[in-house]
């Protein structure tokens, strides 16, 4: 049955597509979901930010933060009950949201498969706790460092100069925030057959792979000093992953082994696609905006036409 699917964008909902795919046939998955509930069906593109405009605007309200999703960590409004049960509510929502797939790629994914999900620092734990409620075997995190974040919070010595207030150096250097400097990657494994020789011997999957020069040690659980994509016109995508992280990751959990097949549900442009296409090894894509469908498919064309 999955022969239609492999090396093909598959346009659609995940939560749907995901039911069509063979027990215990894939070799791992990689994917980048959207970060909190309410951006989910939401493109956050042109459209949805003037439509948040307009709302603001309607409600007389004078700050465009106010009505950034709860979900992000970046609302504004006053920290009362209401503000933290949405808060909650929306986190909870999201926890059901990604049992959903999660118990359908825990389905697909052969025992002892890896699945890496990138998240935000403050949402990763949720991630890790819903996957391991669907089977899966919490192992660790990844830190992909990339030195640089959206500045948020607040300074509280220029806020209060501002208001007037006389003592408002005394708060020099206090912030309402840490700088965001890496993001996480959740590492999950659906559970092993025996132990990992013998899920090895007959799955193919199971372990993870040292890359660099110190081959006989074992593998960094920091990425840094990745590149950055050169910025191209064609991809509109607003939350594209470098290629060489998504390349280093398939790398590590993915032996090139005929037959192995990654899968990324949330496939955004398709990176994870080039990546597996570059490396040699098979993979399949779910992604339901068809714009972003056909991102993906220019920039997979372009990858398969340079190997
Ligand atoms: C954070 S982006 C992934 C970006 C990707 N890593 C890249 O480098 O281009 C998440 C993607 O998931 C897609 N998406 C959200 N919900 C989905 C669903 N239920 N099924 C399939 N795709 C979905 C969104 O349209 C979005 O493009």
């Amino acid at each position: 049955m999955n022969d239609k699917y492999i090396n093909r964008v598959i346009c659609g909902d995940s939560l749907e597509v995901l039911k069509e795919i063979d027990d215990n046939s894939i070799a791992g998955c990689i994917t980048d979901p959207p970060y909190n509930y309410e951006f989910i069906g939401r493109n956050w593109d042109d459209e949805e930010i003037e439509r948040r405009i307009k709302r603001s605007q309607e409600k007389e309200s004078s700050t465009l933060v106010k009505n950034i999703p709860y979900g992000s960590g970046l609302a504004g409004g006053v920290r009362n009950e209401r503000w933290y049960k949405k808060n909650r509510d929306n986190i909870l929502e999201y926890r059901d949201w990604i049992k959903v797939w999660g118990a359908e790629l825990f389905r697909v994914l052969k025992p002892g498969s890896y699945v890496l999900v990138f998240n935000s620092t403050r949402t990763s734990a949720h991630i890790q706790v819903a996957l391991e409620d669907v089977g899966f075997y919490a192992r660790d995190t990844i830190v992909w460092r990339r030195q640089s974040g959206i500045p948020k919070g607040l300074n509280a010595e220029k806020k209060l100069e501002k208001m007037g207030d006389e003592n408002s150096e005394l708060w020099k250097g206090w912030h309402s925030a840490l700088r965001s400097e890496w993001e996480a990657i959740t590492v999950v494994q659906k559970p092993l057959v025996n132990n990992y020789l013998n899920t090895l011997q007959k799955y193919d999957v199971g372990l993870l792979k040292t890359k660099g020069a110190n081959i006989d040690g074992f593998q960094s659980n920091i990425i840094e000093d990745i590149k950055r994509d050169p910025k191209t016109e064609s991809n509109t995508h607003i939350t594209i992953k470098p290629l060489e992280l998504i390349q280093k990751l398939v790398e590590m959990v993915i032996p090139p082994i005929e037959g192995n097949v990654v899968i990324d549900p949330f496939l955004g442009s398709g990176t994870t696609a080039v990546a597996a296409i570059n490396l040699g090894i098979s993979w399949i894509g779910i992604e339901r905006n068809p714009e972003y469908v056909s991102i993906a498919n220019d920039r997979i064309e372009k990858a398969s036409s340079n190997k």
